[in-house]
């Protein structure tokens, strides 16, 4: 418990990433975690565009203006949600990228999520440079490279976040 513990805490945002390579082994590591996520009626509405070209990268990157980290990552993963398949497909394809990130940190690789939706106008981009059907929805970019910054893991725990038995009870 306290190793699993351990690697959620290990999961942070990174930013900055080595000129080398991540391999398509690692990818599939990663996107065999993201479909490993629960879902809805287990319908899995989920897809993800895996993008390596330099050009359509630095196209990511300045879909908006923190979305830099796209162009120096040698891979960026697109997390894409169908609607028509599940009323719950961000909260499916949210949960498919948080294990997408913490395979990540098992693997020593550097990830963040970089929100696309509900940004309208930053979807209708990505949708038009990866060709992504209409009946897609693009819930956010995954960046991913050997990382060149370091944070420490870390909780936030709030105590003044939880209530017990009834919203404000504390004992
Ligand atoms: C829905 C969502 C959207 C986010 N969008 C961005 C983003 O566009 N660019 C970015 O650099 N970080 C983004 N982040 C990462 C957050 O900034 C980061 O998780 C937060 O600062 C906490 O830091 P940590 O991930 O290292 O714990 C996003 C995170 C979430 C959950």
């Amino acid at each position: 418990m306290s190793e699993t513990l351990d690697w959620i805490l290990k999961r942070r945002s990174i930013r900055v990433y080595a000129d080398a390579p991540v391999t398509d082994e690692q990818v599939e590591t990663l996107l065999r975690a993201a479909m490993a996520a629960p879902s809805a009626n287990d319908v899995r509405p989920w897809a993800f565009v895996v993008v390596r070209d330099a050009e359509r990268r630095e196209a990511l990157a300045k879909i908006h203006q923190w979305s830099h980290m796209c162009a120096k990552a040698p891979v960026v993963i697109v997390v894409l949600g169908n609607p028509e398949a599940s009323l719950h497909w961000v909260e499916d394809c949210s949960a498919a990228t948080e294990n997408l990130l913490l395979a990540a940190a098992g693997l020593n690789l550097g990830a963040v999520w970089v929100a696309i939706y509900p940004h309208a106008d930053c979807e209708a981009g990505v949708r038009q440079l990866l060709e992504i059907p209409e009946r897609f929805r693009v819930l956010c970019l995954v960046p991913v490279g050997q990382p060149a910054e370091t944070k420490s893991p870390r909780t936030r725990y709030e105590a003044s976040k939880v209530h017990v038995e009834t919203f404000g009870n504390r004992d």
